[in-house]
């Protein structure tokens, strides 16, 4: 499982519409490109920033919707009419007509959300590649991780539905986990990417690290700490209204969050707003992936520092 041959590697790479390889990973020509990348470097970002950072399938959207409540000081009335991609939108997507269902950042210029109190963007670009305005800490950053054997199964069934990915229907459970293992997906190494940013983290009061599983046991408490890194206190009232307008079933049927809609995803061969649950990889994993899968996950992990919860 862990060895993926270079003729997986290569078909992965083929399938994905438009593909290209920037800073030794393999980008979504539909969803972005290196020129836009690159053009990051100079991009600024202020006090009344708020960057989520993390690797697809952490629970982006999730905390995404959160975030952006908070920044509306608690009133969900306010977000409850513009979708998640205009509220929050993706620092290094493409403007392009192809991109049109990933709106960047012009979208957010031209929907004045004037009532929001903080400006949020959200991103899965790997640390060394964020602009250096992020990295000095000109504004504030989120990092949402999640166990890894859960969100290999999200991801998994995320390559279904999207049609910029090239809909890797062909690709087993066991070709996507050893694409995974090796770093060879959209977005590369999940290891790197997760221990780079908790490292960053540590003792950098502008950047906060959290966990799915935490979130899915006890959202107030988390929220108690997004409050404080964006700097907008809510009342407990408010705090109770988001955390049920951010349930996995409310933000299943809502249209603003669910995606529907999005001509980039057929959602008609998995749904975006999937399972919303922590252990799902016990219906995937067979015994001899979950133990090669420890293995990995002990050697890759070790000094870190970092675990995360599995069940
Ligand atoms: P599953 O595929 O396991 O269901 P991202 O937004 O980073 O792409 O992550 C998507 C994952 O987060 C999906 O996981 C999705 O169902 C889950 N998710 C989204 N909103 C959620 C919520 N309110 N509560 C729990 N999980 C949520």
């Amino acid at each position: 499982m862990i060895d993926a041959s270079d003729e997986w590697k290569k078909r992965y790479v083929s399938r994905i519409p438009h593909s290209f390889e920037y800073a030794g990973y393999t980008w979504a020509g539909m969803a972005t490109n290196a020129d836009k990348i690159i053009s990051l470097k100079d991009r600024q970002f202020g006090p009344d920033d708020v960057v989520i950072a993390s690797y697809p399938k952490s629970g982006t959207t999730w905390a995404s919707e959160v975030l952006s409540a908070i920044a509306h000081e608690g009133d969900i009335n306010l977000i409850r009419t513009v979708k998640i991609n205009d509220r929050v939108p993706w620092i290094e997507s493409d403007d392009s007509s192809l991109a049109a269902n990933f709106p960047g950042l012009s979208s957010l210029r031209k929907r004045v959300v004037t009532s929001a109190k903080k400006k949020i963007y959200s991103t899965h670009l790997p640390l060394h590649l964020l602009p250096p305005s992020i990295l000095r800490g000109d504004c504030k950053l989120l990092y949402v991780a999640r166990n890894p054997k859960d969100l290999a199964v999200s991801y998994f069934h995320f390559h279904q539905m999207a049609k910029f990915l090239g809909l890797q229907n062909e690709m087993t459970w066991d070709e996507f986990m050893s694409l995974f293992c090796t770093g060879s997906l959209w977005y590369g190494d999940w290891f790197e990417h997760v221990i780079s940013y908790w490292k960053f983290s540590q003792n950098n009061p502008q950047v906060k690290f959290i966990c799915y599983e935490d979130m899915k046991i006890d959202l107030m408490r988390e929220m108690e700490s997004l409050e404080e890194l964006v700097g907008i206190s809510l009342s407990m009232e408010q705090r109770k209204e988001v955390v049920n307008h951010s349930s996995f079933d409310s933000m299943k049927c809502n249209k603003m969050t669910n995606r529907e809609g999005n001509m980039l995803l057929d959602q008609s061969r998995a749904r975006f707003m999937r399972k919303g649950i922590v252990g799902d990889w016990k219906n995937y994993f067979t015994v001899a992936q979950s133990e090669a899968f420890d293995e990995l996950y002990q050697k890759e992990m070790k000094g870190s520092g970092l675990n995360f919860q599995f069940e």
